[in-house]
């Protein structure tokens, strides 16, 4: 790809304009292409990009979004560089607009970061950067709709021939999946791979499509047979490593999903990073609700989060997730004093719509006691933290997958406390969206047990026994 000089405004290869020499523009349009791969060789990229805020303000815009990606608060620190250095130097009118997103990301206003680039990209519909960053926003505030539509206003403005369009199809996959458009988001993400089988986002949006539609073997088999092209050399192995875990643990497979946890997820050798961790935690409390023997991973998993969770709250999907490797460890007097940390948060200053605060008093906060309560055997007060709010789970970040662990955890405490009712609609809901649910049928036959009704909990586990037998095959 080139970067050309066109009239004294440089402009970068989606033709839009950029401050810089056409050499520069030129090491920034290939490290946009290594992000969209999520190629590690992205990190030395941003470096040198941003070694010269004169040479190329964007580079300083690349590496506070790089930095700001990762949710982690040690990095806040790298982008608040990158800001301050934006700050000190002449910006064309684009580059003012990224450098608004970023201040009001590191402000903590992640909606407004959101619209923002929105707004960006209106006015320059094919800023791959604007795109990428924004549906990452997007995802992280939970907002499934604009997942599909801020890459549906932009698609039309690519050059279908370009290489980077399969990746912009990728993106639009994704969000498709997530407002529930399952065979479009699967037609398309495949034809993204068509074009890229390296993007490691595409694969993600269509191994999403199986999970939320129950495919489990097709999801197994789709992941397996391209494991060459995600499974290792990129910066998001850990997250497609997870949904694969997700599909083996529906198949009854624990002893592989246990192996995919020590290999891929969280091992000793972890760098520690919150949205890794965070896939730990959702995988190893699936495992106990199932019923399933972690042995000392929790405990580790805590100790591997406790450096997170003492500074002051930045992303509560976070602080969540680490409730939940504390709480999983018995840690509860740890997982106790985080959620104090978060209530006192809350009320240390007004609650503005769209930061992160508005994002843990209505769903971080009570989702994070609701955990501490069932680590606490006070499964009524889950169903009491957990079902006022589950319309809205989706206000503190995630994907659908990743907020079932809420769902679970509500479905259990009801069947623990005996709210029967509770259980079997939320068991009838998720098998009327899914009827494959190894997960569900289990469910409703523990309910239909514990109602009397033997001959029908005898039909839905052995409907879940056949339903897993398929699963396991596909995994054999
Ligand atoms: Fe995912």
């Amino acid at each position: 790809m080139t970067s050309a000089t066109i009239l004294n405004t440089t402009v970068d290869d989606a033709g839009n304009p950029i401050s810089g020499s056409a050499e520069a523009v030129a090491d920034y349009d290939n490290a946009v292409d290594l992000l969209l791969r999520y190629h590690p060789d992205v990190v030395p990229a941003a470096e040198s990009i941003a070694a010269d805020p004169h040479a190329l303000p964007m580079g300083q815009v690349f590496m506070a979004y790089l930095t700001l990606m990762s949710t982690d608060v040690p990095d806040i620190a790298g982008a608040r560089e990158a800001a301050a250095a934006l700050a000190a130097v002449p910006l064309n009118e684009r580059e003012t607009a990224h450098a608004a997103a970023i201040n009001a990301w590191l402000d903590g206003r992640w909606h407004t970061a959101a619209r923002t680039l929105d707004e960006l990209l209106v006015r320059w519909p094919t800023d791959v950067l604007a795109l990428q960053i924004g549906q990452i926003l997007d995802f992280f505030v939970g907002d499934a709709q604009n997942l599909r539509d801020r890459i549906g206003r932009s698609l039309p403005s690519f050059d279908p021939e370009h290489p980077r369009t399969g990746f912009v199809r990728g993106m639009h996959a994704f969000g498709l999946e997530e407002s529930g458009h399952y065979d479009r988001a699967e037609a398309t993400g495949l034809a993204a791979l068509d074009r890229n089988p390296d993007d490691v986002w595409g694969v993600h949006a269509v191994v999403h499509t199986y999970e939320m539609q129950g495919r489990i073997d097709d999801g197994i088999r789709f992941l397996r047979a391209r494991e060459g092209d995600w499974g290792s050399g990129n910066l998001f192995t850990t997250h497609n490593w997870w949904h694969l875990a997700l599909y083996l643990l529906e198949a009854g497979r624990y002893e592989e999903a246990l192996a995919i946890y020590d290999a891929e997820v969280h091992n000793d050798e972890s760098a520690g990073i919150s949205l890794e961790m965070l896939d730990a935690s959702a995988l190893l409390w699936r495992l106990a609700l199932d019923g399933v023997d972690t042995g000392d991973r929790f405990a580790k998993l805590a100790t591997a989060w406790a450096p997170r969770v003492v500074d002051e709250p930045w992303y509560v999907f976070n602080d969540f997730h680490a409730v939940i490797a504390l709480g999983g460890a018995g840690r509860t007097d740890d997982a106790r004093a985080v959620v104090e940390r978060l209530e006192r948060y809350v009320a240390s200053a007004p609650v503005q719509p769209g930061s992160n605060r508005a994002m843990t008093a209505e769903v971080g906060l009570p989702a994070s006691r609701a955990v501490l309560a069932y680590t606490e055997g006070r499964d009524d007060d889950v169903v009491g933290e957990l079902l006022p709010i589950r319309t809205v789970f989706h206000h503190f970040g995630g994907s659908h997958a990743q907020r079932d662990v809420l769902e679970r955890t509500l479905t259990e405490s009801a069947i623990r406390s005996g709210q029967l009712d509770l259980a079997r609609a939320l068991l009838d809901e998720r098998l009327s969206q899914r009827d494959t649910s190894v997960y569900g049928l289990l469910g409703r036959a523990r309910v239909l047990a514990q109602r009397g009704a033997d001959v029908q909990a005898r039909a839905a586990e052995e409907q879940a026994v056949a339903n897993r037998g398929r699963f396991d095959a596909a995994a054999s």
